[in-house]
């Protein structure tokens, strides 16, 4: 019996790391918290909401006495923190609300940790989910990010995710935490909140409105499935060492604009149009401020070490993600009714 707190839960990869693990530990007690800021959505876990081995609590992970109230009422012996605020666009916008929830949101949670596990640390763990932005950003040279990589992060958010590292390790080297982080690449599939670039694309050509590419699409990104996502979490969760740090990547990099017509060819197919039709949807815009211009990660480490690999071809996970985009389009048109609607439309209307 574990009981695991899962920071974050109905939120994009949270919601597929909640669902794997209600469905594949049924003698686990999976404990769901999350704030339901815009990004948290129960929509997501409709699916395992009545499970017997599940509860959802609305919380903040800032507020440290709810936090350690919980933990002991629930004895949680496991934490998978992956509650943050997690667009860089809108870090650039409100670095604060980045700071607070993904700096001190994190400690407060290591805080509450540390003082219920002292003294017995034995299957124990807090996971961190991180990202490659940490690193900071690689040239067209071929290089990847390794788990020597330096942290060299540009963005608000980045910055923020960075600290949290950092924090994180430094429990574990000065009271004995027993840790361990991931920084994963760029996530795709089902769930996703539409203002990342994939789901937000694929929305705007089923609604004929502009594709706004940041710059010259010349950006390259490393996409890896939610899904291989969620099972290399699994797999480190139990097998990996304590202190490590894992990379998790696709071994699959785009150039924003080829990926984009990707995501147009199979979109356009799907709906039936003439092959290209939505292209002319296309425009450059201003470019995000301090762009990254490439991440690529190595994850040989989690290869060789626990014989994690993606499990999808990119070009069937694409498919399965316009599918379920296009099958779900009341999830979309609910998640960006309302507050999100006025967001988008200032947001663009400044670029
Ligand atoms: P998301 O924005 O879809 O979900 C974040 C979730 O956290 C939401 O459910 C939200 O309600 C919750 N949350 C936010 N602030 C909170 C708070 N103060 N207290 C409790 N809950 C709060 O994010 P995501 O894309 O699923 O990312 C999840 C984690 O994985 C993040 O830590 C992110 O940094 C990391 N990550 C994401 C990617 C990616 O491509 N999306 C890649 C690597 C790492
Ligand atoms: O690398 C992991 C990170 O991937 C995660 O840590 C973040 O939480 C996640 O949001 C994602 O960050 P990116 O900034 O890479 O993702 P986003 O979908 O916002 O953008 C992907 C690329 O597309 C990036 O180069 C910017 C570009 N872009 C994005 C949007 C939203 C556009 O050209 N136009 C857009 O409208």
């Amino acid at each position: 019996m574990k009981r695991i707190l899962i920071t974050g839960g109905a939120g994009f990869i949270g919601s597929h790391v909640v669902r794997l693990f209600v469905n594949k530990y049924p003698d686990y007690h999976i404990i769901n918290l999350d704030k339901l800021t815009y990004a948290g959505n129960l929509e997501n876990l409709k699916d395992v909401e009545n499970k017997s081995n599940y509860t959802f609590v609305k919380a903040d992970i800032c507020d440290f006495n709810t936090i350690l109230s919980l933990f002991k009422k629930y004895e949680i012996d496991g934490v998978l923190h992956l509650a943050a605020e997690s667009h860089v666009d809108r870090s650039i916008k409100d670095p604060f609300t980045f700071a607070q929830t993904n700096v001190m949101g994190t400690l407060s949670l290591l805080q509450v940790a540390k003082e219920c596990w002292q003294g017995n640390f034995e299957n124990k763990l807090f996971y961190h989910i991180s990202t490659d932005e940490v690193y900071g950003a690689l040239q067209f040279d071929g290089t990847l990010f390794t788990e020597q990589t330096k942290y060299d992060p540009h963005s608000p958010y980045s910055a923020s995710k960075a600290s949290s590292d950092h924090f994180v390790r430094a429990f574990h080297d000065t009271y004995g935490l027993p840790v361990v982080i991931t920084n994963c690449s760029n996530n795709y599939g089902p769930y996703q909140f539409p203002e990342k670039l994939i789901p937000l694309f694929l929305n705007n050509i089923r609604q004929k409105k502009p594709l706004p590419v940041y710059g010259k699409g010349e950006n390259v990104r490393d996409w890896l499935y939610v899904e291989d996502h969620a099972r290399a979490i699994d797999l480190i969760f139990h097998r990996g060492k304590i202190g490590d740090t894992y990379n998790i990547g696709g071994f699959n990099e785009w150039k924003n604009i080829d990926l984009i017509k990707v995501i147009i060819k199979v979109t356009d197919k799907l709906l039936g149009n003439s092959e290209g039709t939505s292209e002319a949807l296309i425009t450059f815009v201003t470019d995000r401020a301090g762009h990254d211009l490439r991440y690529a990660i190595d994850s040989n480490k989690l290869k060789n070490e626990l014989g994690w690999q993606p499990s999808l071809q990119f070009e069937e996970g694409i498919e399965k993600t316009v599918r379920w985009y296009l099958d779900n389009q009341a999830w979309i048109d609910n998640v960006t009714s309302g507050e999100y609607e006025r967001y988008y439309e200032q947001m663009y209307r400044n670029r």
